[in-house]
């Protein structure tokens, strides 16, 4: 079946606002950085590679079609935030708009009966639960935290050890 150029458009515009997302992410890191908050730095730029790998993941869909991927201008990232629980706040709240985004995506895929773009976000159905669980829970946990510095050391510390990103996908489907 040929993609339609609906979808095309749809998923390009998201393989935007996923690279958007790494830079957002980036930009959080190095804010956090600055904090000395080095284990939630280093959380944020896996998280930007994470978003990196999202945005090649649409993009091998795109061109297993036998479409082509349009690169537009992205956004200039937030650069300022008042606390380390703000950062999270507004990462699972990014985190809720993506899924919002996907799942438009998948009602139109849904409308023209793409079989093949929603096989392809199934993947990204799952990673948004995980996306949204992770952000929310280390909120909430900075939220408990106030204004205890040793605990937000040991949080920092904990977040330190988050392993790399998967590499890129080879295919728009490889788990
Ligand atoms: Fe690519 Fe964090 O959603």
């Amino acid at each position: 079946m040929e993609i339609s150029q609906e979808l095309v458009d749809a998923i390009n515009d998201q393989i935007n606002f996923e690279l958007y997302s790494a830079f957002i992410y980036l930009s959080m890191g190095t804010w956090l950085e600055e904090q000395n908050l080095g284990g939630m730095a280093h959380w944020m730029e896996v998280q930007y590679q994470e978003e990196f790998a999202h945005a090649m993941r649409l993009y091998r869909h795109i061109t297993e079609r036998g479409a082509r991927v349009t690169l537009k201008t992205i956004e200039g990232p937030k650069a300022e935030w008042a606390s380390a629980h703000d950062v999270y706040a507004d990462a699972y709240h990014h985190e809720l708009l993506v899924t919002e985004r996907i799942y438009k995506i998948g009602n139109i895929a849904d409308k023209l009966g793409d079989r093949s773009t929603q096989s392809m976000l199934t993947w990204f159905y799952n990673e948004q639960t995980e996306e949204e669980a992770n952000t929310m829970g280390i909120r909430d946990k900075l939220k408990l935290i106030g204004d205890s510095i040793p605990a937000l050391l040991q949080l920092d510390a904990q977040l330190g050890t988050r392993p790399p990103a998967p590499p890129i996908p080879a295919e728009s489907t490889d788990p």
